[in-house]
């Protein structure tokens, strides 16, 4: 046995309580969907975990008019305390359903449960805490004295963090008073659906949140409803423009969180071996599938070498396999779709003349898996500098001066994240200031809170979620006219 050898820390499944089928979540019940099943499947061993129905356009309008008369009936009339009691109600349940949440969420996004356990589940009960303190206080989001609810919310998610983006777009929704039409990603409906019991458990009044699961067709149908007043998208760019074109010149209101290739810059005098923690949490954390990940590594020449050694000798230590494990550092890549598109655009780094390094870690016979890779010799002209891997891929780039390092970084058609490392907080805040990026981490990267805006510029999308900013895109001022429909 080796120091890197542990025992198997299998977390147990037996806490969950799953059906064989779950129907569509619509007017506070589970009904059956009309198109055809599917199955959700557990990307480790690729076995099924179950069924879930398939929404089709009829469905959508039967949740779509059951948020508008929650709307109506029931929870624009609400005070806003009364809001604020369920959504706090929902957030106890949360913490109370925790281990069970997170044991869900691992098995059908592949993520390690040490991450869903630490991470996601965590974040999302403090997302409905902190917007259930928010409800009776909407007079203080600065968009004047009596702000007032859009309407009905369609909202899409992806399947990088399931039940942290459902709790991203629902929770300000509702905290403003809007009621919700929500569709997680076919790959991860898992955890999406047993919030729905939570909604129940919680005695929401039937229809201020439906889920329907399906894929894309579903969410089409969904964005082009007439009965909706906003989306909240978060997802690829190429979905994100299509919805931005299908609601062109309505008056639905529209948020878009799409995808980015975050610069992280490491300035030479930065306390290395921090450095090299927050570039392995940068983009090897959730199997590097994170929209504001630290994807482009842009290191100060003169110590480039040495950051590059550290950096593979210390992902050489990660545990790549079981995500129910409760040592395992690396999960398993979503979907076969996924682990593709990774394999493609990663091949195509070789192809343009960069140098491949991959930790040498077990790969597991049954999953999707892809382990931890490095490239160097890495032009701003590269494919793999240029687009979203949204795996656990590496491109390192060089620069000398702080200047250059500042031209790399805006080089890209995102603007969603970046992080600086240095021990001058003069050299921080001057760079910072010169970063085209909506969020920017100093000596440290991907650290979450409820109350700190995030979104990004150009292709990353537009709006924020997130702290006070985020209730703006659920909310108008008094004096706009009403968008009812
Ligand atoms: P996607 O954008 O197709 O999926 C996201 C969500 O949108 C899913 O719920 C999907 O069912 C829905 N959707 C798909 N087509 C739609 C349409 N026409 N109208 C409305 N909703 C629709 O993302 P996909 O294909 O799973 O991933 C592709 C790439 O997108 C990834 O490799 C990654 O680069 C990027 N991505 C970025 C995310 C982010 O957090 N910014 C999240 C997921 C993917
Ligand atoms: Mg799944």
């Amino acid at each position: 046995m080796t120091f890197l050898d542990y025992a198997p820390a299998l977390e147990s499944t037996s806490i969950l309580n799953l059906k064989p089928s779950y129907g569509l979540f619509i007017g506070g019940e589970f009904v059956d969907g009309s198109g055809s099943a599917f199955a959700t499947i557990s990307p480790a061993t690729e076995a099924t975990i179950t069924q879930v129905a398939s929404a089709t356009e009829g469905d959508v309008d039967r949740a779509v008019r059951s948020a508008r008369t929650a709307y109506d009936k029931t929870w624009s009339k609400m005070s806003g305390s009364e809001r604020g009691k369920y959504l706090f109600r929902i957030a106890r349940l949360i913490q109370e359903r925790s281990r069970e949440l997170a044991v869900a969420e691992t098995l059908d996004n592949g993520k390690p449960i040490r991450e869903t356990r630490d991470v996601d589940i965590p974040l999302v009960a403090a997302w409905f805490f902190y917007y259930a303190g928010w409800a009776d206080k909407l007079e203080y989001a600065g968009l004047g004295p009596k702000p007032r609810s859009l309407g009905v919310a369609a909202q899409i998610i992806p399947w990088n963090f399931p039940l942290l983006m459902l709790a991203w777009k629902i929770a300000p929704a509702l905290a403003a008073g809007n009621t919700v039409v929500l569709k997680p990603a076919e790959t991860t409906p898992l955890t999406a659906l047993l919030f729905a019991e939570i909604c129940q458990q919680a005695q929401l009044p039937p229809g201020v949140v439906n889920i329907i699961t399906g894929a894309g067709a579903t969410g089409a149908a969904l964005v082009a409803h007439p009965g909706i007043n906003k989306v909240a998208f978060t997802g690829s760019t190429p979905v994100g423009r299509t919805i931005a074109q299908t609601l062109a010149g309505t008056e639905t209101k529209v948020t878009l969180e799409l995808g980015g290739k975050g610069a992280n810059i490491i300035f030479e005098d930065a306390a290395i071996d921090q450095a090299i923690e927050g570039i392995v949490s940068g983009i090897f954390f959730n199997q590097g599938h994170v929209c504001c990940a630290g994807s482009r590594l842009l290191v100060q020449e003169n110590i480039h070498d040495d950051v590059v050694a550290r950096l593979q000798k210390r992902l050489s230590t990660l545990r790549m396999g079981d995500p129910l494990d409760k040592n395992t550092d690396i999960g398993a890549v979503n979907s076969r779709a996924q682990l593709e598109r990774i394999t493609e655009i990663t091949d195509s780094g070789e192809v343009e003349g960069a140098t491949r390094w991959t930790s040498s870690c077990a790969i597991p016979e049954k999953g999707f898996w892809f382990a931890p890779t490095v490239f160097t010799d890495v032009h701003t002209s590269h494919r793999i500098a240029r687009d979203e891997i949204f795996g656990p891929v590496l491109s390192v780039l060089t620069f000398r001066t702080p200047e250059e390092a500042i031209a790399k970084a805006n080089n890209t058609p995102y603007g969603l994240s970046a992080g600086i490392w240095t021990e001058k907080a003069s050299r921080m805040l001057a760079v910072a200031d010169k970063l085209r990026a909506g969020v920017i981490w100093a000596n440290t990267f991907n650290k979450f809170d409820p109350a700190s805006p995030f979104g990004g510029y150009q292709e990353s999308g537009y709006g924020r979620e997130g702290g006070r900013h985020g209730l703006a895109g659920y909310l108008m001022p008094s004096d706009w006219k009403a968008g009812a429909k």
